[in-house]
């Protein structure tokens, strides 16, 4: 009686330490091995194993192995019978000996019979066959008792719902790698569908060639250097190449005309930034605001800007950046009727305008950017291959950025902000 009662605690010992096993351990093998190690050590099995069992590929793979040897198979498969069978069964011990009729036991006879093994107990999780335990004798040469069954049904219970958590997990984890896939799939036909509509906006203008995929490029200079993360970085990207999606509405001519455009060519124009905002509000951009970059991109801090004459803090972030990709780009490219400006006049441009039209820390990060290039701190060559190497050697270009980003260090913007000037 007192024996009996010693193998009881013993037993839910080593059924509470396996219950603990399965929820703390957090790697698979590991918990499977300790859990045939307390089966095991709590019934006095010599050997055994435990293996993983997939409905799909209708294949149980060993898991875990005590005193089995090299021989014993890894993988074995179960037909329909067997798994109809065991599903019957349910979580309890099939005596080997006996249950030699079943496809299974007869194809795997030798593999039992050599080491032994008394024992197999399909392990059944909400009906669903999830993986079964193989037992070898026990050390005493003595018979499987109904109470030892008990136990190793109740340990059974506890490892097949490790297992099916496993394949939970494992259902989980396949799941997201497909959602990933597709979502990187659809992430490349985005930007590639916004860099069609980026050649298709520089089509119509056969002078800027290239310019929005240019803006969109300084854009993601701009940011990158303002430490944005990549997806906000991305977005700021597509703000700039479609910035002048509008553009697509106005007339060609004017567009291409190779002089000054008069005021009625010039209103026409001016439209742009207003029908490029109607064009893209439809579409979800999902990390900047990109119809309010494309509406926004003429304003200035002064508020001498357009459409609406917006003063600094009133302006989106993003739409002034994509205004000093934008004006760069003008400045540093031929237009029809000048040629483009060399370096040093730009950077006096910019330095001059920084605060009236574009945000200071914005001019400072586009020149460090530009700076960190030249002195060989960035390794990326990003502006001789949008402005050509000619361009990037010219002279004293690095002392003359060093002076301007001396003089353009980030200060309080001064302009009156819109709310000021009707309050004075
Ligand atoms: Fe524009
Ligand atoms: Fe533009």
């Amino acid at each position: 009686m007192i024996a009996d009662k010693n193998k009881l605690i013993h037993a839910f010992g080593a059924l509470a330490e396996l219950g603990q096993e399965i929820t703390v351990r957090a790697s698979f093998p590991e918990t499977m091995r300790t859990s045939l190690h307390l089966i095991s050590g709590s019934l006095g099995i010599m050997r055994g194993g435990i293996a993983k069992y997939s409905r799909y590929a209708h294949e149980m793979n060993l898991v875990a192995a005590r005193g089995l040897g090299d021989e014993f198979p890894l993988a074995m498969s179960l037909c329909e019978e067997d798994e109809r069978q065991f599903l019957t069964n349910g979580i309890y011990p099939i005596d080997v000996d006996q249950a030699r009729v079943l496809p299974y036991f007869q194809v795997y006879s030798n593999s039992f019979d050599r080491r032994n093994l008394k024992l197999f107990v399909p392990l059944i999780v909400r009906d669903e066959m999830v993986g079964a335990l193989f037992l070898g004798e026990k050390a005493t040469g003595d018979a499987y008792t109904s109470y030892d069954k008990d136990v190793i049904c109740a340990m059974g219970r506890h490892i097949g719902v490790a297992i099916s958590q496993r394949n939970l997990l494992e259902e989980v984890q396949r799941r997201a790698d497909e959602n990933r896939k597709l979502f990187d799939e659809l992430h490349l036909t985005y930007t590639d569908t916004v860099k069609a509509f980026a050649a298709a906006i520089d089509c119509k203008d056969k002078y800027t060639e290239g310019h929005s995929v240019r803006v969109g490029k300084y854009t993601e200079i701009i940011a990158t250097e303002l430490g944005w993360t990549p997806d906000e970085t991305e977005g700021a990207a597509v703000a700039g190449y479609l910035h002048d999606v509008g553009k697509l509405t106005v007339d060609r001519r004017i567009i291409n005309a190779p002089y000054r455009i008069n005021a009625k060519e010039s209103a026409e124009l001016n439209k742009h930034p207003g029908v490029g905002y109607e064009i893209l509000l439809p579409i979800r951009h999902p990390f900047t605001d990109v119809p309010l970059a494309a509406k926004y991109h003429h304003e200035r801090l002064d508020g001498r800007g357009y459409p609406d004459g917006l003063y600094d803090k009133d302006i989106p972030y993003i739409a002034k950046i994509v205004n000093l990709a934008d004006s760069f780009d003008a400045m540093t490219t031929d237009r029809p009727y000048r040629h483009r400006r060399p370096a040093d006049e730009v950077i006096d441009d910019l330095k001059r305008n920084s605060g009236k039209q574009f945000a200071p820390e914005l001019v400072s990060a586009l020149l460090k950017a530009m700076f960190s290039e030249l002195t060989g701190e960035a390794s990326e060559k990003r502006f001789r291959r949008l402005l050509g190497r000619e361009y990037m050697e010219a002279e004293n270009l690095v002392p003359m950025l060093k002076t301007a980003l001396n003089g353009t260090a980030p200060k309080p913007v001064t302009v009156l902000s819109a709310d000021q000037l009707t309050v004075n």
